[in-house]
């Protein structure tokens, strides 16, 4: 019987941007199924609550039939352990990346050796783009139509429009 080959790739995803969308899209092509976890949890200030922050990426990744988005809280191997899954998935984007990411992976590994982390290469023209510098931008009235997917856009604009009148 085959092994069916099914990976975590978690984030905060505050906002969902094409860099992490171009990560979920190759990732759900090497593996069977893919699960986005959403951290619940964290030390940041988001600017879009746990239920935006998962609708917009399932929204993001509704034509993908092997991707489920699930919202998580606590180590994420437990949650990998929990789901079935064999490996999780990091995109690297720059050089700076690799020192903590090679750190949470080695952690990882200590905590549950049977996981694997796979990691993708960010392509060319996501290598600068994160959520706070997409965020910056469109709090500003910047064009980010083509770092984040459309339903993100629209959501920042709103989200910022609200803020402003608050
Ligand atoms: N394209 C675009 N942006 C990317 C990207 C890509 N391919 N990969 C990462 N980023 C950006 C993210 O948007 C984020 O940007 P921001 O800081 O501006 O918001 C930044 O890079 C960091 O992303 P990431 O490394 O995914 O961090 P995160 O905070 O979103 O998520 C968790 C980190 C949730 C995976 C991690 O904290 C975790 O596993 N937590 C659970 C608790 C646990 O198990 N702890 C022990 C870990 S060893």
């Amino acid at each position: 019987m085959s092994k069916v080959r099914k990976a975590v790739y978690a984030g905060t995803f505050d906002p969902i941007t094409s860099g992490h969308l171009n990560i979920i899209q190759r990732g759900s092509q090497v593996f069977d199924e893919l699960i986005v976890a959403i951290a619940k949890d964290n030390y940041k200030h988001n600017l879009f609550n746990l239920e935006e922050r998962t609708a917009l990426v399932e929204a993001s990744v509704a034509d993908m039939e092997n991707v489920r988005v699930v919202p998580f809280s606590g180590l994420l191997v437990d949650f990998c352990i929990e789901q079935g899954a064999g490996a999780i998935v990091r995109g690297l984007r720059v050089t700076s990346d690799f020192d903590h990411e090679f750190q949470m992976a080695l952690m990882n590994r200590k905590l549950k050796p049977e996981l694997d982390t796979v990691f993708f290469v960010s392509d060319s023209d996501n290598l600068f783009v994160s959520s706070s510098i997409v965020k910056s931008v469109a709090e500003l009235g910047g064009h980010v139509e083509d770092l984040v997917p459309p339903v993100v856009a629209e959501a920042m604009k709103k989200k910022y429009a609200e803020q402003k009148k608050a």
